[in-house]
């Protein structure tokens, strides 16, 4: 994955533009009427969304791609990037709250798990998750080789999987969730070439300490 996506913030820079996701600016309010004070964004890319918390909150950004590090560290300086997997990532202090934008998508069952077990286990008792994903509402939903349930290879070599709301919420079983929502996201590439995605969002709470996993 990580050939991929250096391949792709190497050629492509700024691939979604400088705009934050408007999911970043929910989680963000959430998080303030919370009483947060550290947020960690993994799969964090080249900034575009930590810097919107970083301006307010401790910020930890993890991502596996040099070429988009190189960019972050520019663009959010007020953020700490952590080059690495979230996969197999261990911080050395836990986090309140942990917002991941379309990353979870990304993986095979297997790694869905485990991402998910990883970042609870980042994020103190009573911290929130606030997660996005695509959405089976979305058009590429179907489209190409079915690879596992609900996964598919929509592009040649690209693969995603798309949450129904059920879906989701059972891959957050473990957690207190709070509310789930569909959103219409328009992606902007920097010559202005607009795309768009269906998108689920879901925010949770860690109830205690028991992971995923159990
Ligand atoms: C769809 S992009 C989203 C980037 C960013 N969240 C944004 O919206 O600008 C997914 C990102 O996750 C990163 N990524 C993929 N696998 C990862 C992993 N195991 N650990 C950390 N980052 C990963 C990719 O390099 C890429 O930057």
């Amino acid at each position: 994955m990580s050939n991929y996506w250096n391949r792709r913030f190497a050629q492509e820079g700024m691939i979604w533009g400088t705009d934050p996701s408007p999911t970043a600016l929910e989680a963000k309010g959430i998080f303030r009427k919370h009483n947060v004070k550290s947020v960690l964004v993994p799969g964090a890319g080249y900034g575009r969304n930590t810097k919107m918390f970083s301006s307010e909150f401790e910020t930890i950004g993890i991502e596996l791609s040099g070429a988009a590090l190189a960019i972050a560290a520019e663009w959010d300086p007020a953020c700490f990037f952590i080059s690495g997997s979230v996969l197999d990532c261990n911080l050395e202090t836990k986090v309140d709250a942990i917002y991941c934008y379309d990353l979870l998508h990304l993986f095979l069952i297997e790694d869905r798990r485990r991402l998910l077990t990883n970042c609870l286990e980042q994020l103190h008792s009573g911290g929130l998750l606030y997660f996005t994903s695509f959405s089976d509402e979305d058009p590429n939903y179907g489209c190409g080789a079915c690879l596992e349930p609900a996964t598919y290879e929509y592009k040649a070599g690209k693969y995603a999987h798309f949450f129904s709301e059920a879906d989701l919420k059972q891959h957050f079983e473990h957690t207190e969730i709070i509310k789930t929502g569909t959103h219409m996201e328009t992606l902007r590439d920097p010559q202005g070439a607009a795309r768009q995605y269906v998108l689920r969002s879901i925010l949770a709470r860690k109830s205690n300490e028991l992971s995923l996993t159990r």
